[in-house]
């Protein structure tokens, strides 16, 4: 697993405890995905928002039926069910719900055999995020 922070980031206001569980069911997913051999990287950049933090993998990417609805409650792939692995298809919807809590966006990009990112962002302090949260 790799790891690449950009110098620049910009501070943002963050419940750490919940971004790091978004962050661990981020993690847990590219691993639980990514055969022996591939890569999990995070990473995170400054972007006009704020802070984009992405979670990549080198694994076998989301069918492009399923990647529409994985931030949906329980929903979970074809694969994840047939090999009876992984966990109650929760994981995603709740790293979404505490991402838009914070006034972040997530989002998946993924193809079959093409690996998966997941990139979410975090306003910075200067973009208001003090209104987001609740
Ligand atoms: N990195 C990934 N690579 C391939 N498929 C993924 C990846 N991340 C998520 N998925 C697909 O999206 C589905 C939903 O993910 P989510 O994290 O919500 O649920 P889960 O991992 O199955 O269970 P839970 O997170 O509740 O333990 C997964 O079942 C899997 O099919
Ligand atoms: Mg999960």
């Amino acid at each position: 697993m790799a790891g690449e922070i950009d110098p620049d980031v910009d501070p943002v206001v963050m419940d750490a405890t919940r971004v790091g569980r978004v962050l661990a069911n981020l993690v847990s997913n590219a691993l639980r995905h990514t055969p022996g051999g591939g890569v999990v990287t995070i990473s995170a950049r400054r972007n006009t928002a704020g802070v984009e933090v992405t979670v990549r993998d080198s694994g076998e990417g989301i069918p492009t039926e399923d990647l529409p609805h994985i931030f949906d409650q329980f929903y979970r792939g074809e694969k994840s069910r047939s090999r009876q692995t992984g966990g109650a298809g929760l994981g995603l919807a709740i790293a979404r719900g505490i991402v838009q809590a914070h006034g972040g966006t997530i989002r998946a990009e993924s193809a079959p055999g093409a690996g998966t990112r997941v990139i979410f962002t975090l306003p910075s302090v200067e973009s208001g995020c003090e209104q987001a949260m609740i």
